[in-house]
């Protein structure tokens, strides 16, 4: 894609994409999940979220981070005066991967061929919406953005720069957020709006 598209006829080609990756079987991922979850926001942001794949919650409203890591995003974002519409949030993976317990769909991570699987989704999305500059929310994000493997917690709160050297800023999944040490909560918050605010300085 070589020029700008307008933005409704962004707005057309984000539609497109989504009935696309709702017929993808090009992993086994489509099979199992209700529908795709692409991204949504602005459709010219200037940057773009991205997290590892839809949740639960997500996958049945067709919507990214709409459940609990959603919330914290939100609360993040609204912290640092951004709000979520300005931006465009999206995931690496477009179906979500799960494995029963009792009835239970319990969250899996998604496998290196299912991320590269996805590549072209995440691809045909940014050459949509081109932002100027991404953020990746964990270590699957860092990966399929930055094409290696990320160490995120050496890497975390600093640009990184992906093959069309287009900056990239690594921080954490906020689930992570969800999962660590209660007494360490507060001061795992602020490290991660420390790193937010890097790409999403004061407005
Ligand atoms: N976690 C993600 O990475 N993406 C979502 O959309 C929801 C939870």
């Amino acid at each position: 894609m070589t020029r700008r598209l307008s933005r409704d006829e962004a707005a057309q080609a984000l539609g497109e994409l989504r009935g696309e990756t709702d017929r993808c079987r090009e992993c086994p991922l489509g099979e199992r999940a209700t529908q795709s979850v692409c991204g949504e926001g602005a459709v010219h942001a200037k940057i773009m979220v991205v997290g590892e794949q839809p949740g639960d919650r997500e996958d049945l409203q067709g919507r990214p981070f709409v459940g609990p890591a959603g919330g914290l995003l939100d609360r993040g974002l609204a912290e640092l005066g951004w709000s979520r519409e300005a931006l465009y949030v999206t995931n690496a993976v477009k179906h979500f991967k799960y494995e029963l317990r009792g009835k239970r769909r319990m969250h899996k991570t998604p496998a290196q061929r299912e991320i590269e699987a996805c590549h072209h989704w995440l691809e045909r999305e940014i050459a949509i919406v081109r932002p100027a500059a991404f953020i990746a929310l964990g270590a699957t994000a860092a990966r399929a953005l930055l094409g290696r493997r990320v160490a995120v917690l050496s890497e975390r709160g600093r640009w990184h720069e992906d093959a069309a050297g287009r900056p990239v800023l690594v921080t954490l999944h906020p689930s992570a957020l969800l999962r660590g040490d209660p007494q360490q909560r507060d001061a795992a918050w602020a490290a991660w709006l420390a790193d937010l605010r890097i790409a999403l300085p004061p407005r």
